[in-house]
Parts: structure tokens; sequence; C-alpha cells
């Protein structure tokens, strides 16, 4: 962390502290975990079809301030005046609060903590969070991840960190989107000054290192795309889509068992795309044309990352971003307009990062040009809104922690 950042953290530390004293009393034990938000470079809806992801973990997090309780009880505040205090009892089976509302979050982490290891002490908690909520910066995972590490350090639970991951990403779908685990493996295995590429099924991360002259500049479109609310539907009919289309193909190359890693090795991407026009409708060749190529961008963004060659990552995302505009349609014009102008601004590539439907855009410029993206940002996209701007340089950073 950089001072300044020791610093603001030392401070909301010190507003967490005294909360809790107000809300809780003093004099237990406290404890602290901290759970980062994540930007997603490329490899955008390839998680939930096994196909791979280049994330990194953000300097922004969620930490919880909590003393562990001798009852299944969970009584939390939000240091964010939005979110109002919650509480609820832990058991396998817990009744969500109404959709949207920020504690189911932390149901889903003690829902699927109580059931698979049979969690029984709750705590009171502060919770302090700056990774912006509905803006494709997994707000959510940081709550979800932050939520069932407290949860296991209340309950001498250890696991094993790919077991945890995975364990948060079943857990999340308490609140109804089908997501991959991409959101959750990052948060809990980042690593400062690296990116992870991710494969799934199994669970596998191989970090790559970010070069010095990197930055990656990520841009809020101010259009709220909430996942458990109206972007919801969206995300989980594009991964139905994708299963239907994994289904046909098969069949049509006679490859029952396969999934979409194996018939890419197996078949390559023409020949896959080919098979896929033969069977499939125009709206799901389209969807499966993005996952193909999308997991193929990512293997090569990989290479360009290690080589240092900013040019080709950017075209990597350039192409990102029109897959994910047009075959994916899961983009908006906010999110259009915002990687216009960070292309005309100097950055090397933009896409829009995340599930899509608003959130944010990630552009890739050399360290000299962050400065005048941002200006550029500031004057044509957050000015002209009457807006503050909400543009910010990404730093890759650990994962989540228990901290001492
Ligand atoms: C959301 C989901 C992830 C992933 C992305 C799109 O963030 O939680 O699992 O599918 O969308 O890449």
């Amino acid at each position: 962390m950089t001072e300044d950042a020791v610093h603001s953290d030392r401070a909301r530390r010190a507003r967490q502290l005294e909360r809790f004293e107000r809300e809780f009393g003093a004099a237990r034990r406290l404890r602290r975990v901290r759970a980062p938000g994540r930007v997603n470079l490329i490899g955008e809806h390839t998680d939930y079809n096994d196909l791979p992801v280049l994330p990194m973990a953000l300097q922004r997090d969620t930490a919880i301030l909590f003393a562990p309780r001798d009852d299944a009880r969970v009584r939390l505040v939000n240091l964010d005046a939005r979110f109002g205090a919650r509480e609820f009892e832990l058991s396998a089976s817990i009744a969500p609060f109404a959709a949207g509302d920020w504690g189911n979050y932390v149901k889903a982490a003690a829902e699927i903590l109580a059931r698979e290891h049979g969690v029984t002490r709750g705590f009171d908690g502060v919770v302090a969070g700056d990774v912006p909520a509905a803006s494709g910066l997994s707000s959510s995972a940081a709550l979800v991840v932050a939520s069932a590490l407290a949860l296991r350090v209340a309950n001498g639970l250890e696991l094993e960190s790919r077991a945890f991951a995975d364990l948060c990403a079943r857990g999340e779908r308490y609140v109804g989107t089908q997501g991959g685990g991409m959101d959750q493996a990052i948060c809990i295995h980042g690593r400062r000054g690296h990116a992870v590429r991710i494969d799934f099924a199994p669970l596998r991360l191989a970090p790559v290192a970010m070069p010095a002259e990197w930055r990656f500049v990520i841009a809020n479109s101010l259009v709220v795309a909430d996942k458990s609310g109206s972007a919801r539907d969206a995300y989980n009919s594009r991964r139905a889509s994708c299963e239907r289309a994994l289904g046909a193909v098969r069949d049509a190359l006679g490859e029952p068992a396969a999934r979409y890693p194996d018939l890419l090795a197996m078949h390559g991407e023409d020949e896959l795309l080919a098979a896929g026009a033969r069977v499939l409708a125009a709206e799901e060749l389209a969807r499966f044309r993005h996952v193909v190529g999308e997991g193929l961008r990512v293997e090569r963004a990989v290479e360009a990352m290690r080589a240092g060659d900013e040019r080709r990552f950017g075209e990597l995302m350039d192409a990102s971003h029109a897959s994910l505009a047009g075959d994916y349609a899961v983009s908006c014009a906010e999110l259009d307009r915002l990687t216009e102008l960070q292309r005309a601004a100097g950055a090397a590539g933009a896409r829009l990062t995340g599930a899509g439907f608003g959130g944010c855009t990630v552009a890739l410029c050399r360290a000299e040009r962050a400065p005048a993206l941002l200006a550029a940002l500031d004057e044509r996209f957050y000015g002209p809104r009457g807006a503050a701007s909400e543009a910010f340089v990404a730093c890759a950073s650990d994962g989540a922690h228990v901290e001492e």
C-alpha cells in the first residue's frame, strides 16, 4: 500500500472502532478482515463457460471489524448511511431480505457455511467499503468473501483457498444470479503487482506480472448494473443461451461430454464456428461466437502482457468490447462512449468490464498518459453530465486476508 492508502485505511479503521463501541459496546477482542474488489482486464462471460479470465484485485475493498459471538446471531451496521443495520440468525436455510438488499450478500456467506461446514457462531460487526456498488467491480463478491472470512474466524474454520473461492462463488448464487467463479477467485487470490489468469473446473491460478509502465484506468459509466436486481435476468439468460449452444454444438460434433475448452482444444475456432452456424439460430450463434473468441483472446492477452506488448493487449481489449457490444449485447451507449473517449485520449485499448449492462470500463495506457486520460474523461464525460469524476487508476493488490 502507498502511504496515503495506509493513512486512509487507519482513518477508516478508527471510524469503524468508534461505531463498533457505540453500537455493540467495548471490551471484546476485535478482529478485522478485508476483501478487495476487482477489475477484469479481459475474458468477459467466459468463466461460467469454463474458459479463462484475466482480472486483478483492486486497492478498493470491503473491511469488516467484528467480534465473534457465542450464539448464532449476526448483527451488522455499515459506515455507509445508505445501508441500514441488519441482523439475522445463522442456519442452513436463511430466508432472504427483500431483493437487492445489501444484507443478502452476508446471508449468502452465512447460509452456505452453516449448511456445508456446520458453523454456529455469529458475530457483531461494522462494515466499511469503498468499492462502488453495482458498477462491475465486484463489490458484491468483496462483501460475500469478507463476511465468509469473518465467519470462518469466528468459528475457527480452516479451508484451502481454492475450496474457499468455490464455496463463496456457489454461496453468492443465493441472491439469484447464476454467476461464474471469477469474482470470488480473484478477490481471494489477488496478488500485488500482478494480474491473475484464472481457469475453471478445476480452479487454477497463474499470476502474470504487470509491466511497470502499464496503467489501467477505470471509469464508471454512472449507469447502475445491479446484479441482484435489473441485470439479473439478462445475465442469467446469457448463461442459459451458452449452455444450450454448447449442447447443440457438441451433439453436432459427436462429443457428448465436452465442455467449451475441450471443444476448442479438439476442433479449433473455425471448425467450432462452422458447426455452430449449422445448428444454432442467429442469436445463440452470436452468443457462442463471443464466448469462443473471448476465450482465445484471453490466451493471447496473457502472452501480450508477458511480452510487455501494450499495443497488442490494447487491440485485444478493443476486440473484446466490440464482441461484447455486438454479439453478446451487454453494452450500452454510456459504456461505448467511455471506451471511445479513452481511445481518443491515447489509450491502447478500452472495454467494458464485469457483466456489463452499465457499470465500468477499463482502458490500458502508459503511465505518463494516465493523467491526460483522467482529465479527458472529466472534461468530456463527467463534466457535461454535471457529475464528479468517477475514474481512477487501478493498482493490482493482494487478495482477502485477516488482519491481526
Ligand atoms: C459477473 C459474474 C462473473 C462473470 C462476469 C462476466 O461479474 O459474477 O462470474 O461472469 O459477470 O464476465
